[in-house]
């Protein structure tokens, strides 16, 4: 009897450090791979065949498959995912794939244009995607990104811990919040923030790579965002709390305002503390040579 085909890919989820909305603009963002994966199946079947935890609600998969050119049919796609919501899912499930689909056609795909057909593919999630979140899954480590002009990865002497805490689920698609803070930055008062983000992402960098103390730039960059718009009262009222604790804290990802903001990124935290205050919470690490 044939061997069904079957292919199968893993992808790494990513956490934004600092930057993300300022890097539609055109603005620099940190972001570092994380350890927390994806795993994607192709597999031949009698016909299109979707297993996932979360519903599919853009037809990313289908819109991935054919980005590859294969029609969504008599294939089977199996997304098993660890990867925490606002940490490059949507990222994660175009280039996973993506990735699959040429294996699965025999075709070769180097990381440029991998990185392309994702960042198109993502396009669909997030509006006007910035193609960091493409990125940071694909290339992976912790990268230096302008959208369109440079993505280079850094390396920086000292481990930064960083803990992830949950401020609810945002009621919002990413495609939402990237929009609607274009909306709003035609008010020439929100473009200046958006620029300062800019200005605070390029200061986060010089102290990673000298290895320092970035709470107060992380504070910066949270308040900055807030002030934009992008972070609801829930997710105002943790940060407030946890900077009283003496730590760093922005929002990651796309922020919410209706309900939660997503995951809040502590810097400076202890983990135990954290949870002990009752928050759900974990650890990631990035950097260190
Ligand atoms: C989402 O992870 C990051 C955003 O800046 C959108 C994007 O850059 O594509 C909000």
């Amino acid at each position: 009897m044939a061997k069904t085909k079957k292919i199968t890919v893993l992808i790494f989820g990513k956490v934004i450090l600092s930057g993300e909305h300022s890097v539609v603009y055109g603005e620099p963002a940190l972001v570092a791979a994380v350890d927390k994966k994806m795993r994607i199946t192709l597999e031949q079947a009698a016909q299109f065949e979707l297993s996932s935890q979360t519903e599919d609600k853009l037809g990313l998969v289908k819109y991935a498959l054919e980005k590859s050119g294969m029609k969504p049919e008599k294939v089977r796609v199996t997304i098993r995912s660890e990867i925490p919501s606002g940490m490059g899912t949507s990222a994660a499930v175009c280039a996973g794939v993506i990735k699959a689909a040429y294996e699965y056609q025999k075709r070769t795909l180097d990381k440029d244009k991998w990185f392309q057909l994702t960042w198109e593919c993502e396009k669909k999630a997030h509006w006007n995607s910035s193609g960091v979140d493409p990125a940071a899954v694909i290339y992976g480590g912790l990268l230096w990104y302008v959208r369109g002009r440079e993505m280079k990865h850094l390396a920086i002497p000292t481990t930064y811990s960083l803990v992830l805490v949950d401020s609810g689920t945002p009621l919002e698609s990413t495609g939402e919040m990237v929009s609607g803070l274009a909306k709003r930055s035609i008010n020439p008062s929100i473009k200046e923030k958006i620029v300062e983000i800019g200005g605070v992402t390029r200061k986060i960098r010089q102290k990673l790579e000298l290895g320092a103390d970035i709470r107060e730039l992380i504070n910066e960059n949270g308040l900055l965002l807030e002030e934009v718009g992008l972070v609801g009262n829930k997710g105002q009222e943790i940060g407030r709390r946890l900077r009283k604790m003496g730590y760093g804290v922005k929002i990651t990802g796309a922020g919410g305002v209706k309900e939660g903001s997503g995951r809040l990124m502590v810097v400076g935290a202890n983990l135990e503390a954290i949870k002990d205050r009752g928050y759900q919470a974990f650890e990631v690490s990035i950097g260190g040579v």
